[in-house]
């Protein structure tokens, strides 16, 4: 299905000017006609660059349907999204029942496993999915993969508690991970700082452990000091990927 027959949307999105682009903004709308129905009360709204064509096309149904629904932010950035589109912000605290979430991922395998937490939103990401009947993953072609850790090579994010950061990293080497780093912010100036206050380390596994990212993900849990793992197990309905080509692919 192409991109471009469809009514435009209100929301200031920049048109996509490339490739990767566009397969983004395709998985977004098709995951939004897919489960965005008008029977959505409370959707969750999760975290990246593939996010924004989500906002978009919700946008595009009209402000007659909308006028009724909540939106759950993932994060500062999402929470941005939907005031700037004039869409009705709520938090988790108050609905912690969400119809349907859609959010982006770093990379996807053939079971639905997703590695999240690129943006260091994966926390409120995490309870955004688990608190929603629905969770949906949208992204471009480049995501999908066999197996974690194929493509996304900077390692799982792990958000640590700042105080317990050294400790943490050193547990992470012992779990095999082949330099855990701790995530920097641009020029170095200092780690950076999720919406929550803490910090984030990025661990490598080699693939042995990245093919089966449940046990993975218990092992780095178990881990004192950590606030939560970019390892998504078994969570997703559905995923869908833009492709080069215009089509979707839908796993
Ligand atoms: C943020 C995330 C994002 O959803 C993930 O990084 C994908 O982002 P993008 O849509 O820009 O590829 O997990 O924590």
């Amino acid at each position: 299905r192409g991109v471009n027959n469809v009514p435009a949307s209100t929301v200031q999105v920049p048109a996509p000017t490339n490739v990767v682009e566009a397969s983004k903004r395709l998985a977004a709308w098709t995951a939004v006609d897919m489960h965005v129905t008008k029977d959505c009360q409370v959707i969750g709204i999760g975290s990246g660059s593939t996010v924004p064509y989500v906002v978009e096309r919700i946008v595009s149904q009209g402000p007659e349907v909308n006028k009724d629904r909540v939106f759950i932010p993932t994060g500062f950035q999402s929470k941005e999204l939907i005031v700037d589109a004039h869409l009705r912000l709520g938090d988790v605290d108050q609905y912690p029942h969400i119809d349907v979430t859609i959010d982006g991922a770093d990379e996807v395998d053939n079971d639905l496993n997703c590695i999240k937490g690129g943006g260091a939103c994966h926390l409120r990401e995490k309870v955004l999915a688990e608190a929603a009947d629905t969770w949906i993953v949208v992204a471009d072609y480049r995501k999908n993969s066999e197996v974690l850790g194929k493509t996304w090579k900077q390692g799982v994010p792990v958000e640590v508690a700042p105080f317990a950061y050294a400790k943490v990293l050193h547990n992470l080497q012992t779990l095999g991970s082949t330099g855990p780093k701790l995530r920097m912010a641009k020029m170095k100036a200092g780690p950076i700082v999720s919406d929550n206050g803490n910090f984030v380390i990025d661990a490598p596994f080699h693939e042995q452990e990245m093919k089966d990212p449940l046990t993975l993900l218990t092992r780095i849990k178990m881990l004192t000091g950590v606030v939560e793992v970019g390892l998504f197990c078994h969570m997703a309905k559905a995923v869908y990927f833009g492709n080069q080509d215009g089509s979707v692919t839908a796993k």
